[in-house]
């Protein structure tokens, strides 16, 4: 009789992933890469980012694989409704969540408005929590899903200007670990990924200050920022039956950052 293989596979074929904020960054590169590891994608993004999501999508049939865009604003419960709605009219159910979408708005801590603090938070916290709970709801059902959210380093560590946003990444790491221990009699794996500063259109104020950006590669061992294509074998890995015993974890994409 022939051996068991013994490396497990790391392919998602058949399944149906949804990507939030998949227009644009790495949500588009996560989107594609799932994609080339077998996954339908439903690439989900503000309405007026959908001409990006439906690029996301257009690269992702060009290349042969399933795709389709969707509107959603993570911070409106009636939107996270319809967007699932329209995934399971579409698709028919939902074995993997990326909670992908996320803003920032770079300020020094004492000039933080209260509708700085809403938006980032909304957006990549509460935002990260309904859409988990109205798809959590279907992978209930399913007795089965992966769910992985985009962290950041800066959910492990401080760093300038972003008194919001490492608040809700941390707030992203702990409720990931909440979800994961929920969700595992169900059969649901929640884990997330914390990357390094990746070059998108959301780092690129950062990347055009000197100084920042001299400060934060010093603090990267490996000695570069990274690539959306940096975060892809993570998510695809989190997803896959590989990682069928891991939940509740931050994975890091950090070049060693959160190391010192
Ligand atoms: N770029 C980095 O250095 C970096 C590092 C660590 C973590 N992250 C995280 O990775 C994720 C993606 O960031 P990116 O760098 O690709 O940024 P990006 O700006 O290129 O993409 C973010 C996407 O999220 C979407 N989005 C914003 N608000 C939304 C809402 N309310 N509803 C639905 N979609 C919304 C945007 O339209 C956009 O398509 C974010 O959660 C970010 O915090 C980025």
């Amino acid at each position: 009789m022939a051996e068991q293989p013994s490396l497990p596979s790391m392919r998602v074929d058949g399944q149906v992933a949804v990507v939030t904020g998949g227009g644009s960054g790495l949500g588009r590169a996560m989107a594609k890469g799932l994609s080339e590891a077998g996954a339908a994608v439903a690439v989900a993004d503000l309405p007026k980012m959908l001409p990006g999501a439906e690029e996301t999508a257009q690269a992702i049939r060009a290349a042969g694989g399933t795709a389709y865009a969707v509107p959603l604003n993570v911070k409106e419960q009636a939107s996270i409704d319809a967007m699932v709605a329209a995934v399971l009219k579409e698709s028919g159910r939902i074995d993997i969540l990326v909670n992908n979408a996320g803003v920032n708005i770079p300020r020094e801590a004492l000039d933080v408005s209260e509708q700085d603090w809403d938006n980032v938070v909304d957006v990549n916290l509460k935002g990260v929590f309904f859409t988990s709970q109205a798809v959590g709801r279907v992978m209930v059902k399913q007795k089965s899903g992966r769910i992985v959210n985009i962290a950041s380093q800066n959910g492990l560590v401080g760093y300038y200007k972003r008194a919001a946003y490492c608040s809700s990444k941390a707030g992203v790491v702990n409720l990931t670990r909440v979800l994961a221990l929920e969700w595992a009699p169900h059969g649901i794996n929640v884990n997330a990924i914390g990357p390094t500063f990746i070059v998108t259109p959301l780092t690129q104020s950062t990347f055009d200050d000197e100084n920042m950006r001299a400060d934060l590669l010093k603090r990267i061992p490996l000695g570069r920022v990274g690539q959306p294509e940096d975060v892809v074998g993570a998510c695809v890995f989190l997803c896959s039956p590989a990682a069928s015993l891991i939940t509740g974890h931050t994975l890091m994409v950090d070049g060693g950052w959160t190391i010192l």
